[in-house]
C-alpha cells in the first residue's frame, strides 16, 4: 500500500441518521425501523473512525452471528476503493492504509470478541446479540474509552440493547439515545411509502410498530404477560416441597429442579451443570420421596429410568412440540391467574425473554436464540406435577377462578359443600 493521502468524504445521511451516528457523546444507543440505513450509517462511522487510528490500532464489528459479519465485511470491501485496504478472509478483518484494522465479529461466539482492544466498535442488530456480546464489547474498550455505536431494531424487552436505550434515554452519564422510525426514513427519502404502507398491510400490528415504529409491544411475543410475571413474584418459601419438576440439560444448557411448596410456592431452586452420573446423584438427592416429574428427552430417558430405581415417585415427561405447547399453556394460565409465584432471579428472568412464535403448525414456545429456558420448563413441570396431584386442592382454592380458565367445564362442576 502506497496511499499516503487520503480524502474521504462522509457518504450523504438523513439528518436522523447522521445525528444518531456522529455526536460526540461516547455511546450512542439507537432504535431503529427496519431498512432505515442502520448498517450503512454503521459502516461510515466505523470507517471514519478508523482512518484517522494510528497503526496497530483495532476496531470492531459486531453481527448477531459470524455470516452476518461477513455480509457487513464484504459491503465494506464493496464500498472503499481497493487502494486503501488489504484483507483477510480467513479471519474477516481489514487493514487500512494507515495501518488500523477493523474485525468483523459474530455474536454467537461472544469468546471470540475478547483478546484485542479497540478503539472503536459497532454493534449491528444489536437487540439480537446475546448479553454476553455486551459484556465483552464494553470490557475490550475499557483501556482504550473507545466509543461505541450500538443500533437495532426494537425486539421485546429482554435484551440488553432494549435495557440500554432505556438508561440512554434516561439520561446516562456519556450516553445518548437515539429513535429512527420508518416515518424518518420516508421523510429521509431512502424508502418509499408505499413500502411501509405495504408492511403495514401485511404485518400483526405488534409486529409492524416493533419493526416501524421502533415501539416495543406491550407484551410482544411474550405469552405470559410482563405485569403477571411481576405480579407473581415473592419471597422464596421455606416451607417443604410437595412437588419438584426438573429439567435436564441437553447439552450447553443447565439442568434445573424448581420445588412448589403446597401453595404453589416456589420453595427452592437448584441450577447446575454436571456430568450425568453426579446429576443423577444430585437429583436423588434432592428429591428424595417428593413426587418429582423430570424430564425424559433424549438423553433424559435413562436418567430417569436411573432414577426410578431409587426413588419412589418420579414420572418421566417426554418433550415434543406439542406436549412442550401443552405443559406451557398449563403455565401461562398459572401465571396470568396469578397462582403461582417465585422469587426475583433466573425464573423471573427467563418467563421475561420468553416467546411465541406463529408457525404453519400452530404456536410453538421457546426462548429466543441465546437464551436459555430450562428454569422456565422446570417451573412449568412443577405446576404440572402439582396440578396432577391436587386436582380437589386446586379447585378448591379459588373454584371461581378455575371456572374462567376452563368455561368448557362449566355445568359439570359443583362447589361449596
Ligand atoms: N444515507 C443514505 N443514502 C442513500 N441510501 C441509503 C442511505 N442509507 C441507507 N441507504 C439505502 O437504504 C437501504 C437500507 O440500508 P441499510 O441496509 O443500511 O438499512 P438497515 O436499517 O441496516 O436495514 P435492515 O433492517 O435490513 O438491517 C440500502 O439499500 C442502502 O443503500
Ligand atoms: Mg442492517
Amino acid at each position: 500500500m502506497t496511499v499516503t493521502k487520503f480524502v474521504f468524504t462522509r457518504p450523504w445521511m438523513y439528518e436522523k441518521q447522521r445525528k444518531a451516528f456522529f455526536n460526540n457523546q461516547r455511546y450512542s444507543w439507537i432504535e431503529g425501523s427496519t431498512k432505515s440505513g442502520k448498517t450503512v450509517a454503521c459502516i461510515a462511522w466505523l470507517f471514519e473512525q478508523a482512518i484517522q487510528g494510528k497503526p496497530g490500532w483495532n476496531y470492531l464489528w459486531i453481527a448477531p452471528i459470524y455470516p452476518q459479519a461477513k455480509i457487513a465485511f464484504r459491503r465494506f470491501k464493496r464500498g472503499l476503493p481497493d487502494e486503501i485496504w488489504k484483507a483477510n478472509e480467513a479471519e474477516l478483518f481489514l487493514t487500512l492504509a494507515n495501518g488500523a484494522t477493523i474485525w468483523f465479529k459474530g455474536g454467537d461466539n461472544p469468546d471470540s470478541i475478547y483478546g484485542e482492544d479497540y478503539h472503536a466498535a459497532v454493534i449491528d442488530e444489536a437487540s439480537r446479540c446475546k448479553d454476553e456480546v455486551w459484556t465483552a464489547v464494553r470490557s475490550t474498550l475499557t483501556a482504550t474509552q473507545g466509543p461505541v455505536r450500538a443500533i437495532g431494531n426494537v425486539k421485546g424487552r429482554g435484551n440488553f440493547h432494549y435495557r440500554m436505550c432505556r438508561l440512554a434515554e434516561g439520561g446516562a452519564p456519556n450516553m445518548s439515545y437515539h429513535k429512527i422510525t420508518a416515518i424518518d426514513a420516508v421523510a429521509g427519502g431512502i424508502v418509499p411509502q408505499e413500502e411501509i404502507d405495504d408492511a403495514r398491510r401485511q404485518l400483526p400490528d405488534h409486529v409492524f410498530r416493533e419493526l416501524y415504529l421502533a415501539e416495543p409491544a406491550e407484551d410482544g411475543n411474550n405469552p405470559f404477560g410482563f405485569s403477571n410475571i411481576k405480579a407473581c413474584i415473592g419471597d422464596m418459601s421455606d416451607e417443604p416441597p410437595v412437588v419438584i419438576g426438573v429439567d435436564l440439560a441437553e447439552s450447553v444448557d443447565w439442568t434445573v429442579a424448581v420445588g412448589l411448596d403446597r401453595q404453589m410456592r416456589v420453595c427452592g431452586v437448584d441450577r447446575f451443570q454436571l456430568p450425568w452420573p453426579q446429576t443423577k446423584q444430585r437429583l436423588a438427592d434432592l428429591i428424595r420421596k417428593t413426587p418429582a416429574l423430570v424430564d425424559q428427552t433424549g438423553v433424559g430417558k435413562p436418567v430417569v429410568a436411573d432414577l426410578q430405581t431409587v426413588l419412589s415417585d418420579v414420572e418421566g415427561f417426554q418433550f415434543t412440540q406439542s406436549s412442550k405447547q401443552e405443559l406451557m399453556g398449563l403455565l401461562v394460565v398459572e401465571i396470568q391467574q396469578h397462582r403461582v409465584s417465585y422469587p426475583e432471579g433466573v425464573i423471573s428472568q427467563e418467563l421475561e425473554v420468553f416467546e411465541y412464535e406463529h408457525t404453519r403448525t400452530g404456536v410453538r414456545y421457546t426462548a429466543p436464540q441465546g437464551y436459555h429456558d430450562d428454569a422456565v420448563c422446570a417451573l412449568a413441570l412443577a405446576c404440572k406435577a402439582y396440578r396432577d396431584r391436587f386436582p380437589l386442592l386446586s379447585a378448591a382454592i379459588a373454584p371461581a377462578e378455575i371456572l374462567r380458565v376452563s368455561p368448557w367445564l362449566g355445568g359439570n362442576f359443583e362447589f361449596g359443600d
